[in-house]
C-alpha cells in the first residue's frame, strides 16, 4: 500500500484485494459484542470536511474510533475558513495538532492530491469535486463481492466476469470514476448508461463500455448502480425535465423486473427518490443501499488500518478480550 489513498488508480488489483480481505477480517471481529480494537491506539485521525456529508464523515469517524484512534472532526462551516484561511494553512494547523492521517472532502477536484504534498501524515480522499471517491468504490466492490459471491467465501477473489451497469449523472460523479477504475482492476465488466449530455468528454479513454440506453443493459447486469442527479453541480440544462430523465434513466419497479433474479440494486446515497430511483426499488429486497453504508465503516477501518500500520488483528483481539 502507498502512504496515501487519493485515487482508485493508486490501487493495484493486489492492493484492492488486500483491502477487501482485511475488511472481511475486520467484519468478523466487529460482529463480536465488543466492537472496539486497540490497533490504532495513540494515533490521531483528522476528518477535514469542506463539503457536506452524512455517510462518509460519520463512517470515517466510527471506523477510526472502532480502531481506538483519537479523532478530530473539522467542518469548514464555523471554522477560520470562513475568514479566508487557505486549505494549506488549515491543513498545517491540523498537522501541528499531531494528525497521523487526514481524511479530506473538498469541492475542488485535486484538493486531496494538493494536501498530500503539504502534510507528513497519510491523506485519504473522501471525495474531491467531480474527481474521485475511492473509499466509496471500495465499499461498493466489497458489497458486490459479498452479495454476488458470498460473504467470506469470496476472500482472495476479485469480481472477474461480474457485469456492472452504472447509470445516470456520470459527468458530475466522483463515485462513477472511482468505481470504473476499481471495478475494472478487479476484473468486472463495467458499462455506463447515461444520456450523452451527462457523460464526460474523455469517457472513451475510461476502461468501460458506454450505452445511451438503460433498458437493453438491465438483463445483462449482475449489479446496477444508480447515480444521484447532482443538480447542485449543474450549470446548464442537461435534460429536458426531471420527468423525462426519470422516464428514460430512472429505475422503477417495472424496469427492475428486467434484471436477472440474482441482480442487486446499488446507490451510493444520498438518493433522490422518485428521480433516479423509485422508493419501491430503494426499499426492495434487491437494494443494498443500507448494506453499503454498514460496509462503509468496515472498509474505512481496513483503509485506516493498512495506511497507519496497526498491530496484527489476532494480537489486537486478544488485547480487547483481556
Ligand atoms: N456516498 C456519500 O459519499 O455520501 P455522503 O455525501 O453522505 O458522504
Amino acid at each position: 500500500m502507498r502512504r496515501h489513498l487519493i485515487s482508485a488508480a493508486d490501487l493495484s488489483r493486489a492492493d484492492a484485494l488486500l483491502i477487501l480481505d482485511t475488511a472481511e477480517e475486520l467484519a468478523d471481529l466487529t460482529d463480536r459484542p465488543i466492537k472496539k480494537l486497540p490497533t490504532l491506539r495513540g494515533r490521531t485521525v483528522v476528518n477535514l470536511f469542506f463539503e457536506d456529508s452524512t455517510r462518509t464523515r460519520i463512517s470515517f469517524e466510527a471506523a477510526a474510533k472502532r480502531l481506538s484512534a483519537d479523532v478530530i472532526n473539522f467542518s469548514a462551516k464555523g471554522s477560520s475558513v470562513a475568514k479566508g484561511e487557505s486549505l494549506k494553512d488549515t491543513a498545517l494547523t491540523l498537522e501541528a495538532m499531531g494528525a497521523d492521517a487526514v481524511v479530506i472532502r473538498h469541492g475542488a477536484s485535486g484538493a486531496a492530491h494538493r494536501l498530500a504534498g503539504w502534510v507528513r501524515g497519510s491523506v485519504v480522499n473522501a471525495g474531491d469535486g467531480t474527481h474521485e471517491h475511492p473509499t466509496q468504490a471500495l465499499l461498493d466492490a466489497f458489497t458486490m463481492r459479498r452479495r454476488l459471491q458470498g460473504a467470506g467465501a469470496a476472500r482472495g477473489k476479485g469480481l472477474d466476469g461480474i457485469r456492472v451497469t452504472i447509470v445516470g449523472d456520470v459527468l458530475h460523479s466522483r463515485v462513477a470514476r472511482s468505481n470504473v477504475l476499481l471495478l475494472s482492476a478487479l476484473g468486472a465488466q463495467v458499462t455506463l448508461a447515461a444520456p450523452p449530455t451527462l457523460l464526460p468528454l474523455a469517457v472513451d479513454s475510461w476502461p468501460c463500455a458506454v450505452s445511451y440506453e438503460l433498458d437493453s443493459e438491465l438483463p445483462k447486469s449482475d449489479a446496477v448502480m444508480m447515480l444521484r442527479v447532482q443538480t447542485e453541480r449543474m450549470t446548464a440544462a442537461y435534460f429536458p425535465s426531471v420527468r423525462e430523465y426519470s422516464r428514460r434513466y430512472g429505475l422503477d419497479a417495472a424496469r427492475m423486473a428486467r434484471l436477472p433474479e440474482h441482480a442487486i440494486v446499488m446507490h451510493p446515497g444520498p438518493m433522490n427518490r422518485g428521480v433516479e430511483i423509485a422508493a419501491e426499488v430503494a426499499d426492495s429486497a434487491r437494494s443494498t443501499v443500507v448494506e453499503q453504508v454498514a460496509n462503509g465503516v468496515t472498509i474505512r477501518m481496513a483503509v485506516l488500518y493498512l495506511l497507519l500500520g496497526g498491530t496484527e488483528f489476532p494480537e489486537a483481539a486478544a488485547e480487547v478480550s483481556r
